[in-house]
């Protein structure tokens, strides 16, 4: 497969971020049986990930502007230009030794999402799109899955937690998603439920209260993939909302109006 210049710079940052993220995940699964824990380990080991796609992204692009989960925004001289990044997503799970997290860079041109690159470095599965130009796995093109009913779908979603999200209209959701479905899915990290949407394995997906670097490299997978992402009023704005709804365009359709149910207010009882 022939890869653009622009995704070539991209796949080589992912793919020495990954070597460092791989060798401190090493480390996490022999720190697990300490009693401190690995926790301060982890947060070095998500701050040097981001340290060198920053470094690696801005040696080839010179000027882009850059937003990473750990160190924020900085503006470049060309502000039309700007990297989202997270240098670890599924930070729980690389934390508790669950190899399923990713590096997830999608490049913002014009305001438009213009490229998506998730990458596991354990499984060294690499999701990459352009848009117009289709999405992939490794060498292989991607396709929603075809299913379009509910009652064959598996659907992932992500947990409200201690001290995040609205407990009470998750349960509400997950109440009318789950009598509706084959399978509920909860993996961990948000870029690759996404890249997990545009090959195919789930139907469909949702989850609210994400940043822009959870979700924007997964945008242009599963759009390339050809299918639907909006947020939870089907409005193009995910990355505003920070709410995520996915799938081809039955899934899609049928997922948002069961949540918009859900999210009706529960009338008072007397
Ligand atoms: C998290 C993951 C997870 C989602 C959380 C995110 P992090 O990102 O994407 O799947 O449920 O809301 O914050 O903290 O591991 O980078
Ligand atoms: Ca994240
Ligand atoms: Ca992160």
């Amino acid at each position: 497969m022939i890869r653009s210049a622009l995704m070539n710079v991209m796949v080589q940052a992912a793919f020495k971020a990954g070597r460092s993220l791989r060798r401190d995940f090493g480390e996490v699964e022999k720190l697990q049986v300490s009693v401190k824990g690995p926790a301060n380990f982890v947060s070095a080991a998500d701050t040097r990930a981001e340290e060198i796609l920053r470094t690696e992204l801005g040696k080839a692009r010179a000027g882009y502007s850059f937003l990473g989960e750990e160190g924020g925004r900085t503006e470049g001289t060309d502000t039309n230009n700007t990297w989202i990044v997270d240098p670890l997503d599924g930070t729980t799970n690389f934390l508790h030794g669950i190899p399923q997290f990713s590096i997830s860079i999608a490049l913002q041109r014009e305001g438009t999402l213009a490229a998506g690159l998730v990458y596991n470095p354990v499984t060294e599965e690499l999701f990459t799109a352009e848009r117009g130009k289709g999405a992939f796995v490794n060498d292989r093109r991607l396709r929603v899955a075809a299913r379009s009913r509910l009652a064959d779908a598996v659907v992932s979603c992500g947990l409200p937690h201690r001290g995040r999200g609205d407990l009470a209209l998750f349960r509400r959701e997950i109440a009318a998603v789950q009598a509706q479905v084959a399978g509920l899915r909860r993996f961990g990290s948000a870029a690759l439920d996404l890249a997990y949407v545009a090959a195919g394995r789930f139907d469909a997906y949702w989850e609210r209260n994400l940043q822009p670097w959870d979700v924007a490299a997964g945008i242009v997978l599963v759009r390339e993939a050809g299918g639907f992402v909006t947020d939870l009023v089907g409005k193009d704005t995910v990355l505003e909302t920070g709410d995520v709804i996915a799938g081809n365009e039955a899934m899609h359709n049928d997922l948002l109006r069961l949540l918009r149910e859900s999210a009706k207010p529960v009338p008072a009882t007397s």
